[in-house]
């Protein structure tokens, strides 16, 4: 998809389809009257005729006739101008590129009359539209052989607008560059697991690494080993494929020693192992690294968008399968720490090898570290499928993290983690168990777990099992993985200080 931006005279617009948003509240402002008269009134009639009254989502396509240089408009409402946020203009532009792209729709242009005073600035709107368009025209196609089933793409589109031009235009850019960090991690998600294995998220972060000021080290199972890391190779004891530790170095401030660090779950395939899951959405689980998959992303993010920044992304990396080397329930394994661990259920082997790569975060003194975890069904249970959950142990991480989650759209919700959770997993015969006593709860008393391996340094949990994969099609976005965490990542790291 070609993206420009255009500021002259409607008159100059050339494409199929012009894209219009409006909002819920009458009258309509005087720009959005001017360029009515020149489509020969047809907003004004359909709001007349009760055919549109802008409300979130709502559409209406009309025919203006050849007096443009379109011929087509497309309403689309944002409902209440007090509403706007970031993730409203995200979703109206993915729902105005799904619509036109189902009906074929090569060349589009889109109007962005001045949507509201100083809630969101120029390059904030640029970026959010910029987002939307691109995460809603991706599709997952590389398996497909018949071209007749690929989905046709949006060649051109133009944003047209009374915006100052260059903000606006950095906004787009930025918008491109997170949208095909998220776009990335999303085939990462949606990669099988035949495919992507532990080897294959190195050569992901390797290709990330080709990117200035990026480098990428890899620890194999015998540094693993060395490392201590008893946790992640107890995990990993089932599967052929070894594991790997992926570190993501991004040095955007060479005169600073402080380091954000980002680590991210990197199971490519979660069976549960011993304790095997049902079939039913098993297949599912070959997202289970989603959360590595959005740190490697975000590391390219924020190199792209040349952030004065040190970040460092930590990915342990394995598959969790049973088998008769397999770790077992009952078994009691190390960790880097050097706390012991009673494994009461295989299939809590996301914390198990969290807790190894948040013993490593240590060595870099890290100002703050944010894991990214499909960490636990509970949390699915908990929030459903629109706000990841958010833990941690400093309220100013947290603060920071709901308004970055606010402004990128990617939406989080905080869980308390109180003291009484962490009794919770504590074990009779070993220092910790993987599992809970006690009922409910389970997205929190996981990052109780977690929160054992902390020492030192401010952390945040962000549990995305219910935002990181959609089983269903959405206006504005399709199924499979979604990226989650990426851009709230990347926002994170740009208001850093
Ligand atoms: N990867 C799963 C969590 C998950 C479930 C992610 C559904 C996305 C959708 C995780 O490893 C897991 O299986 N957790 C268990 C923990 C339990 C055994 C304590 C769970 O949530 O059931
Ligand atoms: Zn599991
Ligand atoms: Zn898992």
């Amino acid at each position: 998809m070609k993206i420009s931006t255009f500021n002259e005279s409607l008159l100059e617009v050339k494409a199929q389809t012009l894209v219009l948003f409006l909002f819920e509240e009458k009258p309509l402002s005087q720009e959005v009257l001017q360029i009515d008269k020149e489509m020969g009134g047809v907003i004004q009639i359909a709001v007349k005729e009760e055919r549109f009254a802008a409300k979130k989502g709502e559409m209406v396509s009309v025919n203006i006739g050849k007096k443009l240089g379109f011929t087509r408009v497309l309403l689309l409402g944002l409902g209440k101008k007090s509403n706007l946020s970031s993730l409203v203009l995200k979703r109206g532009m993915g729902t105005a590129i799904r619509t036109l792209t189902k009906s074929k729709t090569q060349k589009i242009a889109v109007y962005v009359p001045r949507l509201s005073g100083k809630k969101l600035q120029a390059g904030q709107i640029g970026e959010s539209l910029c987002l939307g368009a691109l995460t809603a025209e991706y599709q997952f196609t590389e398996y497909k052989t018949e071209k007749k089933d690929l989905p046709t793409r949006v060649n051109e589109l133009t944003f047209y607008t009374t915006y100052p031009l260059k903000t606006f235009s950095r906004g787009i850019e930025e918008g491109e560059i997170i949208a095909t960090a998220v776009n990335n991690s999303r085939d990462y998600g949606n990669q099988p697991s035949n495919k992507a294995n532990p080897s294959y998220l190195v050569s992901m972060a390797q290709e990330v690494a080709k990117t200035p000021k990026v480098r990428c080290k890899v620890l194999n199972k015998e540094e693993i080993k060395q490392k201590k890391m008893e946790a992640l190779l107890a995990v990993s004891q089932g599967a052929k494929h070894p594991p790997k530790f992926i570190i993501l170095e991004y040095k955007g401030k060479p005169s600073s020693k402080d380091w954000l660090v980002f680590v991210g779950k990197g199971i490519t395939f979660d069976s549960g192992g011993i304790s095997i899951k049902p079939g039913e959405k098993m297949d599912e689980m070959k997202f289970d690294m989603a959360g590595g998959g959005a740190a490697i992303s975000a590391v390219e993010a924020i190199a792209n968008l040349k952030l004065t920044i040190n970040i460092v992304a930590l990915i342990p990396a394995t598959e969790n399968l049973p088998s008769g080397e397999a770790y077992k329930p009952g078994d009691i394994i190390g960790s880097a720490a050097g706390k012991t661990i009673e494994v009461i259920n295989t299939d809590a082997e996301g914390r198990l090898i969290l807790a190894d790569a948040l013993h490593y975060a240590k060595r870099y003194k890290p100002k703050a570290v944010v894991d990214f975890a499909t960490l636990t069904g509970a949390c699915v249970s908990a929030l459903g499928t629109h706000a990841s959950g958010l833990m941690g142990n400093n309220s100013n991480l947290i603060q920071k993290i709901k308004q970055a989650g606010e402004l990128s759209g990617d939406r989080v919700w905080e869980l308390p983690l109180w003291e009484e959770y962490s009794k919770q997993v504590k074990s009779d015969i070993a220092d910790l168990r993987n599992m809970s006593t006690g009922l409910g709860g389970g997205a929190i008393t996981a990052a109780a777990f977690l929160s054992e391996f902390i020492k030192d340094y401010s952390w945040a949990h962000l549990d995305i099992a219910g935002t990181a994969w959609s089983t269903e099609e959405k206006p504005y976005l399709g199924k499979g993985a979604t990226g989650s965490g990426v851009a709230i990542a990347v926002e994170l790291a740009r208001k850093w200080k």
